[in-house]
């Protein structure tokens, strides 16, 4: 299928990209999913939220086969995470990009080296491929050249995640893991950050799997929503039948003042000049939807309401790479 800036994500077939059946995780006594499945389609954005300790991360490791479950299985294009070879394993690994939670640079390399690095394990690309698929990448995410000599330390939050996005996508992948993409950012930062996924994903076509507390996130990009609650999910759904899903969290989470202003804000949104072919019905089909008429105008319309996030040491360290 071609793929451009005016064409639907490439591939959004609906064929299944991730199948989690029956997983089990415990530490030690502490039992964080039971019976849990998932299947994620190919060209969809998945939204993962619950409550904090919920076990998102967690289930994001055990997808990119960084944890082994207890119990249960998980398949990703069709091949078992945990098993294979070695070199079956890394080719595995190449198909996707994660953006960690807290962004994850290594604060020792530049924001060239830090995008260069997953190039750089191929071990087979010349140094001058790596240079150029290295700016391509920072471009697609809005910086430049003189970004690329910065180090970490001197960025902005938002830069940060650009550069942790810039990486993600260094491989041109065909399943992006994004956990808590705009935590941390504020209002404004996150609604260029939302709109700026949403644009890479149009253009792009890959599938995204993305973990988030906030509301105007998951709003503006889930084509369906996958609620963790009671140790597994309990409804993976578009917005509209999750809410409809009678349960404590979904209605602590998504009806309460919050999630009631976030929704009008979507609403108006979603029917405002700027956007006039971004309706909720496309966005439930993946696939469906048509490219907006001003993608540059995209998120010009959003605007900064919530920024609900609950951040604690031990999440900060989960994104290590
Ligand atoms: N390596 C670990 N050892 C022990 N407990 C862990 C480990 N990783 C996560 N947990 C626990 O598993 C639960 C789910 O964690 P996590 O997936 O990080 O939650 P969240 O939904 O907030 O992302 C939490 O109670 C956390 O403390
Ligand atoms: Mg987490």
């Amino acid at each position: 299928m071609v793929s451009g800036p005016d064409t639907a994500p490439r591939g959004a077939d609906g064929a299944p990209v991730i199948e989690v059946q029956g997983l089990r995780t415990a530490f030690g006594t502490h039992v964080v999913h039971e019976n849990l499945s998932l299947t994620v389609r190919r060209g969809e954005i998945l939204t993962i939220v619950g409550g904090s300790g919920s076990g998102k991360t967690v289930l994001l490791r055990q997808i990119l086969g960084l944890e082994t479950p207890a119990a249960g299985t998980v398949r990703v294009f069709g091949q078992a995470v945990d098993q294979g070879s070695a070199k079956e394993r890394f080719a595995l690994r190449q198909r996707w990009g994660v953006l960690f939670q807290g962004g994850a640079l290594f604060s020792a390399l530049s924001v060239f080296d830090n995008v260069a690095l997953p190039l750089r394990e191929l071990r087979s690309l010349p140094e001058a491929i790596v240079r150029d698929v290295v700016t391509m990448r920072l471009s697609l995410v809005g910086l430049t050249d003189d970004d690329a000599h910065k180090s970490p330390a001197d960025l902005s939050g938002g830069m940060v995640k650009r550069v942790a996005l810039a990486r993600a996508l260094a491989l041109d992948p065909e399943l992006v893991f994004l956990d808590e993409p705009t935590a941390g950012l504020d209002p404004t930062r996150s609604d260029e950050f939302v709109a700026l996924i949403r644009r890479l994903h149009r253009q792009l076509g890959f599938t995204v799997v993305m973990v988030t507390h906030d509301l105007d996130t998951l709003f503006a990009l889930a084509d369906r929503v996958a609620v963790l609650a009671d140790k597994k999910v309990i409804v993976c759904a578009p917005m509209d039948e999750v809410l409809a899903f009678d349960h404590p969290f979904i209605e602590t989470f998504f009806l309460g003042e919050r999630g009631r202003r976030a929704r009008e804000l979507n609403e108006a949104r979603q029917s405002g000049d700027d956007e006039p072919h971004d309706s909720a019905e496309a966005k439930a089909t993946p696939g469906a939807r048509t490219p907006p008429a001003h993608p540059a105008a995209e998120g010009a319309a959003a605007t900064p309401v919530l920024a609900v996030e609950t951040t604690h040491a031990k999440e900060a360290e989960d994104g290590k790479p």
